[in-house]
């Protein structure tokens, strides 16, 4: 079974099982790992806002174009930012690791 990090707000981190064809987001959920994903990955929010670390950047599939529009939506954005609900696991992502940026905007909080 592949493996992914969550660095979380406080800092800590969290190792949990990524099986095949998930997507981070849905990791995150199955692992209570605090990523909203208002939109439940239709690309109409950016609550699933996470920030990958360095070298596990490059050996994604690029984002889309709507993916794109929507991370510039999102608070804290960085260079290696995406969206957690188009971020699909997959065996090259295998000890993948993304951290949790500290601000986001939460849909369901207002
Ligand atoms: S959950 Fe809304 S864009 Fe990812």
């Amino acid at each position: 079974m592949p493996k992914m990090t969550f660095i979380l707000k406080d800092g800590s981190r969290k190792e949990v099982d990524a099986p095949l064809g998930l997507s981070v987001l849905e990791i995150a959920h199955r692992n209570h790992v605090d990523i909203e994903g208002a939109c439940e990955g239709s690309l109409a929010c950016s609550t699933c806002h996470v920030v990958v670390e360095g070298e596990w950047f490059d050996k994604l599939a690029p984002a889309s174009e709507d993916e794109e529009d929507m991370l510039d939506l999102a608070f804290g954005l960085t260079h290696t930012s995406r969206l957690g609900c188009q971020i699909v696991m997959c065996p090259e992502l295998d000890g993948l690791v993304v951290r949790l940026p500290k601000e986001v905007r939460n849909l369901l909080e207002a």
